[in-house]
């Protein structure tokens, strides 16, 4: 009787452990909660599905566990339907140093019916205030859409879906702001804002459509751990480090072009006031 307990508990075991090597990280294993744990929920099939909420008492955030240095870095998001003005969810990787670096999505919310801003940045060493904002082509709070960073050590690419929005490329000129030195986790976070989010700060949260949610899906990396240096040593280069991820395609050149002039509402390195002499990244990116 105890022999046949041990080996049914045996075979369990067996079991459930085949079972966990198939299925795909769960959320607790891949991300921590950074603040309010009852702001944070999962949902869906092997908790895949990820929502963040602010209301009156708190916003929340999350990270993964892991830092990663170079690679391909991607989540679905769905952002707060409706009246989502002061409401700004961050998404960003970042070195969470003293001199960080940082690669920022920030989403602006808006009164219902206006369009989200989308804000980018770069930091490099501590430094940021390099901010490029665009509208974007659809509404990002009707559907998932992918927001990824592409990162390699040649230049570093934003994208909307396929579509790149924001490059920042290493050349001689640009290495002491190049992002290559630090690991950095993905990170995103919602949070009241409305004391500059949404034209300028005069549009105010209305607390009466909270909770505000904001939805993740389909996180995807490929890329390198932190102190994986056999994955940074990699001869046989995984796609994301392959010359032909080293610029961008002819098309998606042209496709930066038309975010350029159809959707670019701010550029650092067009705003004379602040920089009457543009920084030296701005000679390689693109104008
Ligand atoms: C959930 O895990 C199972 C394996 O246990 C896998 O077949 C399925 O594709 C997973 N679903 C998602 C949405 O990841
Ligand atoms: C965890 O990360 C892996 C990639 O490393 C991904 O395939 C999996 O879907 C992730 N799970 C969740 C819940 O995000
Ligand atoms: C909100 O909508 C107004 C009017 O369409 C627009 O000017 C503004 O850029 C939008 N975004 C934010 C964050 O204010
Ligand atoms: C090296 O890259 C190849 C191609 O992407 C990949 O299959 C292999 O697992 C990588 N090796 C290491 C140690 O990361």
């Amino acid at each position: 009787m105890e022999r046949l307990f041990v080996a049914g508990f045996a075979l369990l075991l067996a079991v459930s452990f085949a079972q966990a090597k198939q299925r795909p990280p769960t959320f607790d294993e891949n991300f921590s909660v950074m603040w309010a744990d009852d702001h944070v929920q999962t949902t869906g099939e092997n908790g895949s599905l990820v929502q963040l909420m602010l209301d009156r008492n708190s916003g929340s955030a999350f990270s993964t566990i892991k830092k990663y240095l170079f690679g391909f870095i991607s989540m679905n998001l769905k952002l707060v339907p409706g009246d989502s003005a002061g409401v700004v969810t961050a998404y960003y990787l970042s070195s969470e140093t003293d001199n960080r670096d940082e690669l920022d999505f920030e989403f602006l919310g808006n009164r219902s019916g206006q369009p989200y801003t989308l804000q980018t940045n770069v930091y490099s060493n501590g430094k940021g205030e390099r901010e490029q904002r665009l509208m974007l082509w659809f509404d990002p709070s009707q559907d998932f859409h992918a927001y990824s960073f592409l990162w390699n050590k040649h230049h570093i690419v934003f994208y909307v879906d396929k579509t790149p929005v924001r490059v920042h490329r290493l050349t001689s000129a640009t290495q002491d702001v190049f992002l290559s030195k630090q690991p950095m986790r993905l990170i995103s976070s919602i949070w009241n804002a409305d004391g500059w989010a949404t034209r300028g700060g005069k549009e105010k949260i209305d607390w009466s459509g909270a909770p505000f949610v904001a939805s993740y899906a389909e996180f995807t990396v490929d890329g390198c751990d932190e102190g994986d240096a056999a994955c940074l040593a990699n001869t046989s280069s995984p796609w994301w480090d392959r010359p032909s991820s080293w610029e961008l395609s002819v098309q998606e050149e042209q496709a930066l072009g038309v975010v350029r002039s159809k959707f670019l509402i701010y550029d650092y390195c067009l705003d004379t006031n602040r920089n009457p002499s543009p920084p030296t990244e701005c000679s390689v990116n693109p104008k």
